[in-house]
């Protein structure tokens, strides 16, 4: 179980599966029915419940903002925010938590199971698991220090998972600009929305395994072997030798790692940005467009907190037009 999960007594699951009665059927997915106020009838303590839940678990734990906040970003770049994350491997799908971005990397579901269970305790089959991931986003990015914005909900939740598109379509961190805009781009977001919602690298962690080539690569170049980053490379050479120590931890905002503020924009600035692709987003020669993006959000907080809002709203709108259901539990389709 994630560290830090869980300051409030677990409802008993089954019972609430008991009283799971409503009708979860298949339905159609339209974008355009996302709206405020979705559950405001069939379940008006759901943002509550959420919030609650996650103020408790981010107290014990702040790790648990980043995992849910990135939960919810590899959730949308697979078939649309459908949950399909979620979704555990059974004898009859293959989910997605195998792909090569997300095993050993996400972290989160218990937290996200604990969500559900509350949710489900309250209204039975009603609020769907992408949705939960979509507030509980957000959530997680206020009780950091970040900006609020109203969620759109109705999401549905798949029955399938595509372990394929996580592979091609979830960016890596060894990942060029060009690439890294052309995978935004293909999900709808632009440039701008790229480095706005890359500036939640303002929170959490990255393992050695994703920073090893970038720290016995070009670090020493962008960040123009600066006394300052000098020390900060040993450090992190340190954390992440040459051999060995892949699951080793560093923070991606190493001045104010559980802060969500603009100081990650700073350190692509300096040329320390841990991940080759962050630091792509300022220093890349085809970077002139996010160059910019990156000096405004660390000269006008305000501007990032804004921009950060809005495009998580556009990332959390690409729904799966296949359409769904409400899962009972998000690891599992209904049966
Ligand atoms: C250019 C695109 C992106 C790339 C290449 C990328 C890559 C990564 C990598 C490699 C890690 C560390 C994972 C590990 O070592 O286990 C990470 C962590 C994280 N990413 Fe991204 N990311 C991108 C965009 C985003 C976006 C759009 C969001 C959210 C809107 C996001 C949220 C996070 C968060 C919160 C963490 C910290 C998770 C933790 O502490 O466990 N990332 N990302």
């Amino acid at each position: 179980m994630a560290k830090g999960v869980g300051c409030s007594t677990p409802l008993p699951f089954v019972m609430a599966l008991v009283l799971a009665t409503a009708a979860i059927t298949s339905l159609a997915q339209d974008p355009s029915q996302l709206s405020l106020g979705y559950y405001s009838k069939t379940c008006p303590t759901a943002e509550q419940i959420v919030r609650t839940e996650m103020e408790c678990a981010v107290k014990a734990n702040p790790r648990n903002a980043a995992f849910i906040i990135r939960l919810h970003f590899h959730d949308c770049f697979v078939q649309g925010c459908d949950g399909s994350v979620l979704l555990d491997d059974t004898a009859t799908l293959i989910g997605e938590k195998q792909a090569d971005q997300n095993v050993n990397s996400l972290q989160g579901f218990e937290l996200v199971d604990k969500i559900k269970e509350k949710l489900e305790a309250e209204c039975p089959g009603v609020v769907s698991c992408a949705d939960l991931l979509a507030v509980a986003a957000r959530d997680a990015t206020i009780l950091v220090g970040g900006p609020y914005w109203d969620v759109p909900v109705g999401r549905l939740d798949s029955k399938t998972a595509s372990l394929d598109q996580a592979n091609s379509d979830i960016p890596t961190p060894q990942q060029g600009l060009a690439t890294l805009i052309t995978k935004f781009s293909a999900k709808g977001l632009s440039p701008t929305d790229m480095v706005a919602l890359v500036g939640s690298h303002t929170i959490g962690m990255s393992r050695c395994v994703n920073f090893r080539d970038r720290i016995y690569g070009d670090f020493q170049l962008t960040s123009k072997s600066e006394a300052s980053a000098q020390v900060y490379l040993s450090k992190l050479k340190e954390t992440c030798p040459t051999d060995g120590g892949d699951d080793n931890v560093s923070p991606m905002d190493y001045t104010s790692p559980t802060v969500f503020d603009n100081a990650f924009f700073e350190t692509l600035i300096q040329g320390t940005g841990l991940l080759n692709s962050d630091q792509e987003m300022y220093s890349s020669l085809l970077g002139f467009e996010t160059s910019h993006i990156v000096e405004k959000y660390w000269a006008e907080s305000i501007s990032f907190f804004k921009d950060f809002s809005d495009s998580m709203v556009r990332m959390g709108n690409i729904t799966n037009p296949a359409g769904g259901e409400v899962r009972k539990n998000c690891r599992f389709a209904n049966a």
